[in-house]
């Protein structure tokens, strides 16, 4: 997998700096007044920052990004890197401002001079999240060298505030990881194997298969896969970190490949579909950022996975399947899937954990694109706190997320002629409709939000925190509401 750069902090020395090869890091305010460390590099360069915050170049700048000095007689480093920051920056300029220096490290040793204008761990996340690089299927890949270290006065302190953020970068790039990964590596087999390999981290991984959810009566989520030489699993992954408490649980869709089936999708960026298991790996990227910060929390993670493909045994437009809870459903379209295998992944999840509460992930709906673009995910609940709460979490960690209606005149959409529900219920509101069809199998009293990921998961260009590529968007909201709603 892809790890996140590893971050040593260590005291200040600014001696030790003056002599360091690579790049130097420090931070100046937007009023360009500088501290004990910028006079004394100010000094060692010969004024070289006095002219950079003279200059327009400067002021230019937006809070969270750098101008680059280089080769400073004084310095043995080949360039300093200058970060403007306001007087008390956010964590959210924090992390930009680390994402300024991701890019800007170049391929030798990076040193951070910390700064008391932000929260340093931050910029230490920021830094990790924003060097993610895929290069996974490379010939010519280099892997980074150099290493990354930040001078501070309070080392312990900021590496204590920075050990529950290197887990979290870590479920991050293991959610970018399999979304990234093309479907003739991540098969469904290959899914589960790199579920099962997070035992190591104190999870508990079960891999349900064919037999066992034909048992269950899980004819709804295995209609979707039975067109495909890749077999169906469901897997479930428990951290028990808490007490004796019912876990809170997140289901998540996991189409390892969407063709659409026999209702096929066209050849126009069908590879985007390699993505479909993206809500899957946003539950996966949490349960291991839990396991690896050893969350105070009891958190189930259950995932469907599937792949949709046209073939001879494929499931037909106007079939009748039999869902777990006991519904019958008419699917009316092959590549309306996502929520035929959520359905039964999310009634197996209330009937055998009896969970507080139950988020799902999905890439469900094109919709949801045309709705809110790729800027927010679509947030559709029964139950208002827990929407409100996951929305708070989603807005500190500055993931979009906007709340979209239910009602029962969009359900009505959904009534089949020969069956319970039918699958779809149309263009318009298309999104809606999948979430009341989900709601459908949910229980009236237990709170659900379902999330609907189409838009955020992966994206054409580069974002503040990302590379081009999946984004693991959802990952770090979750990991705080947990830590917010549920470890308190
Ligand atoms: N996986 C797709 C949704 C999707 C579209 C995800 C674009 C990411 C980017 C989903 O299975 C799907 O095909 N949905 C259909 C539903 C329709 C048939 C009711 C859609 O959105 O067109
Ligand atoms: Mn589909
Ligand atoms: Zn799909």
């Amino acid at each position: 997998m892809t790890s996140p750069a590893e971050i040593a902090f260590v005291p200040l020395d600014l001696d030790a700096a003056a002599t360091s090869a690579g790049r130097i890091a420090i931070f100046v305010s937007e009023d360009g007044k500088l501290d004990a460390t910028g006079r004394k590099l100010n000094t060692l360069t010969r004024k070289a920052l006095t002219r950079l915050i003279e200059s327009s170049t400067w002021s230019g700048l937006k809070s969270g990004e750098l101008a680059e000095l280089a080769y400073h007689a004084g310095l043995a480093a080949e360039v300093l890197l200058v970060v403007k920051l306001p007087r008390r920056a956010t964590p959210a300029i924090a992390r930009k401002a680390g994402a300024a220096l991701a890019k800007a490290r170049g391929a030798g040793d990076l040193l951070v001079i910390g700064t008391p204008l932000a929260d340093n761990s931050e910029i230490a996340l920021g830094l990790a999240l924003r060097g993610y690089n895929f290069s996974n299927h490379k010939s010519d890949a280099k892997p980074q060298t150099g290493s990354v270290r930040f001078m501070l006065t309070d080392p312990e302190a900021v590496a204590r505030a920075a050990g529950p953020m290197a887990a979290l970068a870590e479920g991050v790039f293991f959610t970018r990881d399999l979304v990234n990964e093309p479907a003739n590596i991540l098969t469904t087999d290959d899914f589960a194997a790199r579920l099962a390999a997070m035992q190591e981290l104190g999870l508990e991984v079960e891999i349900l298969e064919e037999p066992d959810l034909e048992k269950l009566g899980m004819g709804s989520l295995l209609c979707v896969g039975q067109g495909s030489a890749s077999p169906s699993k469901v897997v479930v992954m428990q951290w028990h970190g808490g007490g004796d408490e019912a876990p809170f649980a997140l289901v998540g869709k996991g189409v390892v490949f969407d063709t659409g089936g026999i209702s096929i999708k066209p050849a126009g960026g069908m590879e985007d579909m390699t993505m479909d298991m993206g809500g899957a790996g946003v539950v996966a990227g949490v349960m291991r950022t839990l396991a690896l910060r050893k969350a105070k929390a009891n958190v189930v993670g259950l995932v469907g996975l599937v792949e949709n493909m046209p073939s001879g045994t494929a499931v037909r437009p106007g079939d009748v399947v039999k869902s777990m809870k006991g519904d019958t459903i008419e699917v009316i379209n092959t590549d309306a899937e996502g929520r035929l295998v959520l359905a039964d992944v999310l009634w197996y999840a209330q009937e055998r954990f009896k969970p507080s509460g139950i988020i799902n992930l999905a890439t469900l709906t094109g919709a949801i694109i045309v709705a809110l673009g790729h800027e927010n995910a679509g947030v559709f609940s029964n139950n208002d706190a827990l929407c409100e709460a996951f929305l708070a979490a989603a807005a500190a960690e500055g993931e979009g997320a906007w709340r979209m209606p239910m009602g029962q005149a969009y359900d009505d959409l959904l009534k089949s002629r020969i069956a319970d529900v039918k699958n779809v219920g149309g263009r318009e509101g298309g999104s809606i409709t999948a979430a009341q069809f989900l709601r459908r199998f949910v229980r009236e009293d237990m709170p659900w939000c379902h999330l609907d990921i189409a838009g955020t998961a992966l994206l054409k260009a580069d974002s503040t925190l990302a590379p081009k590529g999946a984004t693991g968007w959802g990952v770090m909201a979750l990991n705080r509401l947990i830590a917010d709603r549920y470890e308190t």
